[in-house]
């Protein structure tokens, strides 16, 4: 017996056939909540490995493991219904062997259920790209800025600001296409080059600090939100949440100090005997 639910989720060949269509709306999500509010207005929701600065106040995505990404990974699968869902291979799950990646990307499959992986990296992981492609994975790339080399590239720069440094970022754009990738997100990128690598290509890019004429977009959440001190600037701040929470929480403060909450529609009577 199955259990079908009426509502199916995009998969990561309906992404693929987005190529020059409508664009392509992503946002990270790591709770089940926030999930449910993306997945009312998202065709991917990332869970992505942004979530051990944003969530865990780490200085840089090195320190998260697959567990934590798991976890997340999850909770956003219980949240969510129609978007596909893609979880971030976090540094060292998958840079060893091609082996070592489809390990853990089937860990991440089988265990939260998420209908893609996404990894960083261009030239340097299409071997890997094409092996777990072939094995029943599929992979968004991910190219231009990779916040998990932040330790050999040393600044979180936006790249190809010169057109002299573009020919790498093409290479790899092209390399992650030729080995399968379903899509590529393309990250703080000229916004020139990041024009040109999308029509270069024959499979979705998603910008974030890239171009307009990328075939979709994303942002983290709480930083489009309003909710993170400091963001790059490629982020639009789309809400400004942090004062709001800020005077509910120290509204609910002073309520407790007062004892004007909890008031009597919040506390339970007695019941009243029957008869
Ligand atoms: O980890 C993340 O949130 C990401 C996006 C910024 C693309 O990789």
């Amino acid at each position: 017996m199955s259990v079908q639910s009426d509502m199916r989720r995009l998969t990561a060949p309906d992404i693929r056939a987005r190529k020059g269509g409508e664009p392509i709306v992503m946002l990270t999500s790591y709770h089940a909540h926030t999930a449910s509010i993306a997945d009312k207005h998202c065709d991917v929701i990332l869970v992505g490995d942004s979530l051990g600065m944003v969530m865990h106040g780490l200085e840089t995505t090195v320190p998260v493991t697959l567990d934590m990404m798991i976890l997340q990974g999850r909770a956003v699968m219980r949240g969510s219904r129609r978007a596909l869902v893609v979880v971030d291979m976090p540094f060292g799950s998958y840079e060893a062997s091609k082996e070592q990646a489809f390990m853990s990307a089937v860990r991440v499959l089988k265990e939260t259920g998420c209908g893609a992986i996404k990894l960083e990296g261009g030239k340097r992981m299409a071997e890997t790209i094409r092996f777990l492609v072939e094995r029943g994975v599929p992979v968004m790339a991910h190219v231009g800025l990779t916040p998990q080399s932040i330790n050999t590239i040393g600044s979180f720069r936006a790249q190809g600001r010169d057109e002299a440094d573009w020919g790498p970022i093409e290479q790899d754009t092209l390399a992650v296409s030729q080995a399968g990738a379903f899509s590529v997100v393309i990250e703080a990128v000229a916004e020139p080059l990041a024009r040109k690598l999308t029509g270069a290509v024959p499979i979705p890019t998603i910008g974030i600090g890239a171009s307009n004429a990328c075939d979709g977009q994303v942002l983290v959440m709480e930083d489009m939100l309003g909710l993170s001190p400091r963001v790059p600037k490629f982020v639009k701040r789309y809400g400004e949440l942090g004062p709001g929470i800020d005077k509910a929480i120290a509204d609910y403060a002073a309520e407790v100090r007062s004892r004007a909450f909890p008031g009597p529609q919040h506390v339970y009577p007695m019941k009243v005997p029957k008869g």
